[in-house]
Formats: C-alpha cells, structure tokens, sequence
C-alpha cells in the first residue's frame, strides 16, 4: 500500500480518486483537515475497503512513525502543505511549520521505518515529494521555461518555505541514501479547488455577481495544468521517475490572468448567463497588487517528456470548460465550503485527533 498525506487536499484528492479507480492498491491519507482539507473531496471513496482516513499532522512524528510500522507502505506520497501564496504573505509562520518542519519531521520518522525494511523492499521504497515551479522565482517575459537545473530563486514565503523542504529532501537522498523524488509542478486548476485561488475565487464570485479582483494589470502569466494530467505523471515518476531525480510538471498552457478570468467570464456567459443579460466580464475590477507578485512561471517538461514519456493531454481551453461544469454541477460543494459546514464538520468528528489516530492504529 501507499500513504499519502494532504489527500484531502484539492490536489492529493484527485490523486487519491483516480489512484483508487485506475490502480488497485490500497492507500492510507493522513490529513490534519486545516480549513483548506475537506473530507467531502473524498465522499466518493469513503467507504472503499481499500481506504482508509487517518486524522493527523505530518509534524506528529509519533502518529506518523506507528501509521508507518502499522501499514508498511511501499511508498509515501508528500502533498500536505500550507500552499496558498496571499496566506504566507500575512502569516508565514504556518508556512514554516507545516511546509519545512513538517516535511522535515516526516523525512525522519520516514527515514527510521525505510532503515527497518529488508534490502529488496528499501530498494523498492520511493519517497515523492510534491513541490512547485515557484521555488524557482520569477521569469522573463522571453525565457525559456524553468529547467530542473534554474537557480531556486524564491520570493514569496510560500516558495520560500517550499524550496527549504526541497533542500530537506534533497539532503535526506543524498546524507542518508533515502530513496526520494520530488516533482516541481505549474499552477494546477480542475474540480475541487478551495475558492481562495484564482480560477475557482473568479468562477465563484460570478456566479454570485461579486466584483472579479484582478491583481494589479491581471498581465501575470501561469503555466496550467490539469490536475488529472498532474497526477498521472506523479504516477509516473513514482513508478518510474529515477531516485535522487527532480521532475518539472507543467501544462503547456501559459496564460495572462486576463485571459484566464476573461475564458471563464465568456464559458459562464454560455453556461450560466447573468439574469439582466449582462456579460460576467463586467465585473472584472483591477484591484492593489499582490506584493512581491511573480511576473511570470513556465515550465520546460523536456525531462519529463523525454525520460518517463508523459506529456499533458489536457487542452486549457477543453479543461476550463470542463472545470467551470464541475463548479455548476456542483454547487452543494461550493455552499458547504463557502459556509465553513464541512469544517465545523470536521471539528465535531475529528475533535479528538488521538481517539481516532488510536482506531485507525488499532
Ligand atoms: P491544499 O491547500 O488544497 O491542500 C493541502 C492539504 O494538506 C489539506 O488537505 C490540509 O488539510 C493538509 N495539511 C495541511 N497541513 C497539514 C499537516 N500539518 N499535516 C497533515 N495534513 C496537512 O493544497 P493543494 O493545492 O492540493 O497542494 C498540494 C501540494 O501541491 C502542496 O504541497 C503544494 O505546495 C503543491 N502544489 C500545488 C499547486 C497548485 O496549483 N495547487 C501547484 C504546485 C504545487
Ligand atoms: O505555481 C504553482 C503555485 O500555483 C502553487 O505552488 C501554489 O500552491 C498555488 O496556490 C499557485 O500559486 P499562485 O499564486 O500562482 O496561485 P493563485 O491562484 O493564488 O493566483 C494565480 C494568479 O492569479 C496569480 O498571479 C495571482 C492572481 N490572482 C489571484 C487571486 C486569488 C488575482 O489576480 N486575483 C485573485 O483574487
């Protein structure tokens, strides 16, 4: 079996989704539920045998250490994180604990239970961190795409906390021979995203005839990825990918903010048309800049492309349409996550982590 951490997450749920529907072996998700873990991600699942929930922080080096020696996972999947940009700008020291202490402490409870397994099974054991393309700063409007080689150049305390759990894991393979591969992925974007960040915030507000904020010019570039294309090469590179390695991730779909808020304004104008007819554009307003807002990210997937063959399927134009659908189909969600149901959910089932730390170990 697997164990992933962060699976309630908008992007360790869509790994765990399609994992269970396309590979059958079972995963084990330890969660903190931080307001940004919604175990409704994971409804779907929930009561598939081969599932199992474990309420917990990747910091809780005991918790950890028994999950390990009690399921002996084959691999463990890093996707817990602090991971909103405008989060670490206000408070970055969330970001500190959770992203570097809190990696750094699995790395060790990860690395004493991979020391106690035999030789073919250490071989075989991978440790996948999932990182990002900021930790390699800012790019010019004419550079080439970020290489796994760029200078880490990180400017926001997010990138900033990210690049330093980069380097742990870098330093765990390289000090003590654990077996690690970390991917730095682009901007992801596709059905369960907390509305905090820009394509489901702007799909959200619309849909509601809320001001669109644009951060200043809205002339920012990202590089968008699916996030069901993002997990099929995670899958690759831990099925494949080679130790010690770091893997680019990108989308092959580099757009302004603009252009991106201006696509859902011109799908939702279709889909869902305002009741006195006007456009969803109208309500795009240019708001302050982000501080310290990095111009632009793009990735160079030549190394992933050529090593492990996995290249992104997903067209943006294609996945926004698909992604805004989700949105529409599923306003239930977008309520109970609006409204902070599922949290005060969470905190009335999960108000006691040790209890349920002690049934799942049991
Ligand atoms: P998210 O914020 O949606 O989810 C994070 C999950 O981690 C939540 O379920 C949360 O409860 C859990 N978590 C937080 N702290 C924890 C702790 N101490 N112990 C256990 N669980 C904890 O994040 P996401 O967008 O799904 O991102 C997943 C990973 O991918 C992160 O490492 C992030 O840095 C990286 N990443 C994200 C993007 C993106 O576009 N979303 C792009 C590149 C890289
Ligand atoms: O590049 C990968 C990163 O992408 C991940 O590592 C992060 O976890 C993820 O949050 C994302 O970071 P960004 O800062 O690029 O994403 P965000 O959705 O916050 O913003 C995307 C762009 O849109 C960015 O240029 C800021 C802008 N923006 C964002 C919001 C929330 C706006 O103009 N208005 C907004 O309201």
């Amino acid at each position: 079996m697997i164990l992933l951490t962060g699976g309630c997450g908008f992007i360790g749920s869509a790994f765990l989704i399609q994992w269970l529907n396309e590979v059958d072996e079972p995963v084990v998700n330890l969660d903190l539920l931080t307001y940004a873990g919604n175990p409704g991600n994971l409804a779907s699942v929930q009561d598939d045998p081969r599932y199992r929930f474990v309420h917990g922080d990747i910091a809780d080096s005991a918790l950890v250490s028994s999950l390990l020696a009690k399921y002996r996972p084959r691999a463990v999947l890093h996707f817990a994180a602090e991971s909103h940009v405008d989060r670490s700008i206000s408070g970055p020291l969330a970001f500190a604990q959770t992203n570097v202490v809190g990696t750094l402490k699995l790395l060790d409870a990860v690395l004493t239970y991979w020391k106690t397994l035999d030789s073919a099974a250490a071989a075989a054991f991978r440790f996948l961190h999932v990182s990002t393309d900021e930790v390699y700063g800012s790019l010019d409007p004419d550079a080439t795409g970020f290489t796994e080689e760029h200078r880490y150049e990180p400017n926001s305390p997010y990138s900033a906390s990210k690049a330093a759990s980069d380097h742990f894991v870098r330093a765990y393979q390289h000090t003590y021979s654990l077996p690690t591969l970390t991917t730095n992925c682009s901007n992801n974007y596709g059905p369960r995203q907390f509305p905090e960040k820009l394509i489901p915030l702007m799909i959200h507000n619309a849909l509601h005839s809320k001001p669109l904020p644009v951060y200043g010019d809205g002339q920012q570039i990202r590089d968008w990825l699916h996030v069901d294309d993002h997990c099929r090469a995670l899958r690759v590179v831990l099925d494949t990918g080679r130790i010690g390695e770091t893997y680019n991730i990108g989308g092959r779909s580099e757009r302004s903010n603009m252009a991106v808020v201006k696509a859902i304004c011109q799908n939702l104008d279709i889909l869902r048309p305002r009741a006195g007819g006007q456009p969803h554009a109208s309500l795009i307003t240019h708001v302050k800049d982000r501080p310290g807002h990095d111009r632009r990210y793009a990735i160079d997937d030549s190394k992933i492309s050529g090593e492990l063959g996995w290249h992104p399927s997903i067209v943006f134009e294609e996945g926004i349409r698909q992604t805004i659908q989700w949105y529409l189909d599923h306003e239930d969600w977008v309520q109970s996550v609006d409204s902070g149901a599922y949290r005060r959910w969470a905190q009335k089932h999960y108000s006691a982590p040790a209890e349920s730390v002690a049934r799942a170990v049991a």
